[in-house]
């Protein structure tokens, strides 16, 4: 099969468009490589991988020959409200409108890549996907935004559209804004960690290979307007993460306490019982297994010169 992969700079389009080249897909990667973090961490991501260079908010993509679109390029980023909003619109909004639309002309499964920030501070626990979406940050609002787009495609135009709901992907090429990332680097440098509120929070933190694989399931498997939580089996709080990792890494982690971001939700926790019924798919990487990777590969880095 031939995918187009937008994103595939990015932490998980990355790792996702090296499966589908394992599995002997063709891939085109897109990516406009935005300055919202270190380039040279997106072009170590692409190396190896085709990446066109190319800004979905005023470019289509020739989707000719091509058997599925894998939308994963945004704005990511929950804490986003200030002026940063024109990112978040141009980036998410402007960008999916323009994919949605090539790919509905050209009769072409796209998979969307949303966030369990649609849900805000969700009305129950574990969330089903007709749960109410109340986002409450700018990036949860365009993510809805978004599937409402896709949504419009399918109705006026006969998209294929699959809308996947990630819930905080972690692992080895995380984002560096995320906790995770900064965490393990802390660790690594012997650096302090702001932790923003009490450290309950919590999430249905996702292993990245796990995610991997529900998103290219439902590329293959998935019925036509499907929607699916892909959320990792167990939920964890921040001190609960921030324990495991010192004892993985062997180390102490130096915590400075800061007040909640605005734009945070309190707890993610996703069911997955849809996914599970329909695609046969559930994350099979335990927390530990998969922090202890991520910190592998971050201190191999932090000690390379
Ligand atoms: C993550 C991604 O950043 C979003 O792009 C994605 O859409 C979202 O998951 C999702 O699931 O939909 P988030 O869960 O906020 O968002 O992930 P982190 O940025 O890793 O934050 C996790 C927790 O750590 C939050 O409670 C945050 O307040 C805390 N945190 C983050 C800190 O305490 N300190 C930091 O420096 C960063």
């Amino acid at each position: 099969m031939k995918y187009v992969v937008t994103g595939a700079a990015g932490f998980i389009g990355s790792h996702l468009a090296e499966a589908l080249v394992q599995r002997g897909h063709e891939v085109l990667g897109v990516d406009s490589f935005t300055d919202y973090y270190d380039q040279t961490l997106k072009e170590e991501n692409a190396a190896g991988l085709d990446v066109a260079r190319v800004d979905l908010a005023e470019e289509e993509i020739d989707l000719e020959g091509v058997d599925g679109v894998f939308h994963l390029a945004g704005q990511p980023g929950v804490r986003s409200f200030g002026d940063v909003f024109e990112d978040y619109a141009r980036r998410n909004l402007l960008a999916s409108r323009r994919v949605f639309e090539t790919a509905a002309a050209a009769g072409v499964r796209v998979v969307f890549a949303s966030s369990s920030s649609v849900y805000g501070d969700a009305e129950s626990y574990p969330t089903r996907e007709d749960a109410e979406l109340r986002p409450i940050s700018p990036y949860g609002i365009t993510k809805a935004g978004c599937e409402q787009l896709a949504y419009a495609y399918t109705k006026a135009f006969a998209l294929d559209a699959v809308v996947l709901r990630y819930f905080t992907f972690y692992g080895p090429r995380q984002r560096p804004d995320m906790a995770l990332m900064r965490i393990v680097d802390a660790i690594a440098l012997g650096a302090s960690f702001e932790l923003y509120g009490d450290g309950l929070q919590s999430r249905s933190f996702t292993y990245v290979a796990d995610g991997v694989d529900a998103t290219i399931a439902a590329m293959e498997r998935a019925p036509a307007g499907a929607l699916y939580n892909v959320g990792g089996g167990a939920e964890a709080t921040m001190r609960e993460v921030i324990a495991t990792l010192e004892r993985v890494s062997g180390r102490a982690l130096e915590l400075v306490e800061r007040p909640a971001a605005a734009g945070d939700v309190r707890r993610t926790s996703a069911d997955t019982r849809l996914i599970e019924e329909d695609l046969g798919w559930r994350a099979t990487t335990t927390l530990e297994d998969g922090l202890r990777a991520q910190w592998e590969w971050a201190s191999v880095r932090v000690a390379a010169p």
